[in-house]
Order: C-alpha cells, then sequence, then structure tokens
C-alpha cells in the first residue's frame, strides 16, 4: 500500500444507491481500489447543509449506502470505508481553513451558485452552506490525498481545495499536497422522463431493485418521439432506453442502435430487453447485499475499523497542522 497514491471521495448519505450513482460514482472507486490507496467517506455532516432539519433517516441511510458500496465490491481490505461525523478532525481542519478564505470567494463559487439555484435557496443559505466547499476540502487535504475522483460538477470545489492547499502552504509552510481531479468518465444515466436520475426527481431505478420494480420503470420511459410505429427508424442518441443498453448492455448496444435506426427494432421489445439487462447486470449484486442485510454487524464493523484507521490519518495530519501554525502545545 506504501508505494500507491492515495485518492479520498465522498458521498451524502442518501440510503440506497441508484443507477446513477453506481455509474456516475461507485463502480470508478471498485475499479480505482487497486491502483490507489481508497479511503471514502460518508458525508453526513455535508447532507446537513440542505437537510439540517431531517435527521432521522441520516443514520439507515448511511448504512444502506455503505450495505450497497460494499455489495457492489467495494473492498475493507483495500478501501478505508468510514464516516466523516465520526472523524471530528475533519471539523477542526475546516475551521482553520475557513480562516483562509474570503467570503466573496465563496458566493463566486459556481457549484455554490448552481446549487442555490436549484434549490431556490435564495436569501435561506446558512453559514454552513456557504461553507459547504470548505468542509469538502477539509475531507481531502486530511488525507493528504493526491487525487479525488469526481464528476464534473465537482470541478469547482476541487479548484477551491488546491487554493486553500496552496494558501496554507505559503502561509505556515509546505503541508499538504494540491490533490489533483481524478475525473470520472462520463456516463449519461436518465431516468425514464430523460431528466438525470435522481432521488429527488423520483425517477430513479435503484440498484438493488427487483426485476419486476426495474421493469415497470423501464416501460415506462420516453423513447424516441417521433418513433411512433415499431418499423419507423429510431435516433438512440435521444433515447432513454438506449442510454440504460449503452451503459449496461455494452456487449448487445452497437447491435441495438443498428436495428433501431434501421427500423426493425421496435421500442416495447427493446425496453423489455434493457429492463432484463439492467437486472440481469445487478444480478450479483442483488443477491450480495441481501446477503450482507442479514449482517448489520459487519457493516458495522467495515464502518468502525475504517473510522479507526482514517481517525489515525487525520489525527496526524492535524498535529502537523498546528505544529505548523504555531498554536499552542503543553508539549516541551
Ligand atoms: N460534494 C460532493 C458531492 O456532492 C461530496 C463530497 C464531500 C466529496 N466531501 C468530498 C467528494 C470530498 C469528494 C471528496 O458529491
Amino acid at each position: 500500500m506504501g508505494e500507491k497514491k492515495r485518492i479520498l471521495s465522498g458521498m451524502q448519505p442518501t440510503g440506497r444507491l441508484h443507477l446513477g450513482n453506481y455509474a456516475g460514482a461507485l463502480a470508478n472507486w471498485i475499479k480505482l481500489q487497486d491502483e490507489y490507496e481508497s479511503y471514502h467517506c460518508v458525508v453526513d455532516w455535508h447532507s446537513l447543509t440542505i437537510t439540517y432539519n431531517e435527521t432521522e433517516r441520516i443514520a439507515q441511510d448511511t448504512i444502506d449506502m455503505v450495505t450497497d458500496w460494499l455489495a457492489a465490491g467495494l473492498d475493507p481490505a483495500k478501501a478505508t470505508i468510514f464516516v466523516q461525523s465520526l472523524v471530528r478532525e475533519h471539523a477542526e481542519l475546516h475551521l482553520l481553513l475557513s480562516m483562509l478564505i474570503s467570503l466573496g470567494r465563496l458566493e463566486r463559487n459556481p457549484a455554490f451558485k448552481e446549487r442555490v439555484k436549484d434549490l431556490n435557496l435564495r436569501g435561506e443559505v446558512s453559514y454552513g452552506h456557504l461553507g459547504y466547499p470548505v468542509l469538502q476540502a477539509a475531507d481531502i487535504l486530511i488525507y493528504r490525498a493526491h487525487a479525488v475522483p469526481v464528476g464534473e460538477d465537482q470541478v469547482p470545489h476541487i479548484e477551491l481545495t488546491r487554493e486553500l492547499a496552496r494558501k496554507f502552504n505559503s502561509t505556515y509552510g509546505e503541508t499538504f499536497p494540491e490533490p489533483e481531479t481524478l475525473l470520472t468518465p462520463y456516463a449519461r444515466v436518465p431516468g425514464p422522463d430523460g431528466k438525470k436520475m435522481s432521488k429527488s426527481l423520483g425517477n430513479h431505478i435503484l440498484m438493488s431493485d427487483p426485476p419486476e420494480r426495474v421493469e415497470e420503470i423501464v416501460m415506462k420511459a420516453i423513447t424516441d418521439p417521433e418513433k411512433i410505429y415499431k418499423g419507423d427508424p429510431g435516433r438512440p442518441e435521444i433515447c432513454n432506453v438506449y442510454a440504460w443498453h449503452y451503459t449496461f448492455n455494452s456487449d448487445q448496444e452497437q447491435l441495438i442502435a443498428d436495428e433501431c435506426r434501421q427500423g426493425s427494432r421496435g421500442c416495447v421489445v427493446c425496453k423489455k430487453e434493457a429492463a432484463g439487462a439492467i437486472s440481469e447486470y445487478f444480478a450479483g449484486f442483488r443477491k450480495e447485499r441481501s446477503r450482507l442485510e442479514s449482517d448489520r454487524g459487519y457493516v458495522l464493523k467495515v464502518i468502525s475499523e475504517g473510522t479507526e484507521r482514517a481517525g489515525g490519518v487525520a489525527g496526524a495530519t492535524m498535529e502537523r497542522v498546528r505544529k505548523a501554525m504555531r498554536l499552542f502545545s503543553l508539549e516541551e
């Protein structure tokens, strides 16, 4: 492990994951765990930036999500899996980093602006929410991570993290590596309505959904609106069902696209096949997940061991940080 570069990434505790979460993050984490020393964090404090008054589900959502991580193949022997709020040092570093950045810089952060717009927040932005990327920077820097595997939408946050690392280093001495963005290969995973799959829109298919449920959702999907009869040629590039074939039925997708363009493939059959392919893709996952569901103790043990390992690294970094900043120490 010693020679490998270190990565860190986080996910808010949203409970059971959907196909977009899988293709947009988790699948990549699983791929990277052999190549990198991996840290993966349930960022429950980040979820409070919006839902501070709805905390009753955080704990169960955390377990459900970590169970999905494990069932999908994130391996605790390779990756350190932990919960942000159990490693209190993240909050300490967040406080210190918050001195090194201006309010204006945070307000100009495009990811922040977009979130305020999407969620219709306007004047309702809390102090904690404005500091969202500072907390994210603390998550990353406290492990002195070399790289952060994230999607395109997170690039502004990583840029801000790099700025904070530079600012800290130039003010107090070289302490943090400047982390690189390790961009997740883009996968278009729409819901049946064509919008980006998300739980808040209710257009999601869970990784753990049983085949009947997958089929029910897939059969409702919007395809090419100009393909009315079975024999009409279609345009896979604008079809939601084709997008699923592309990601979860990659052996067949080329043939499917050709048949669709030629008009020799009807949407009903195509949907049935997509539903079948998705269910097949996650068959092993579902089996492993139901095994883990009956072993909550194991999932808790993984989190507990991961948190301990993460806490060791975070604690050591904070000692360095306090020393670099010449904060008071009782020693020597
Ligand atoms: N902001 C990230 C997201 O919304 C979650 C996150 C928090 C994160 N801390 C992180 C991602 C550290 C990568 C590294 O997806």
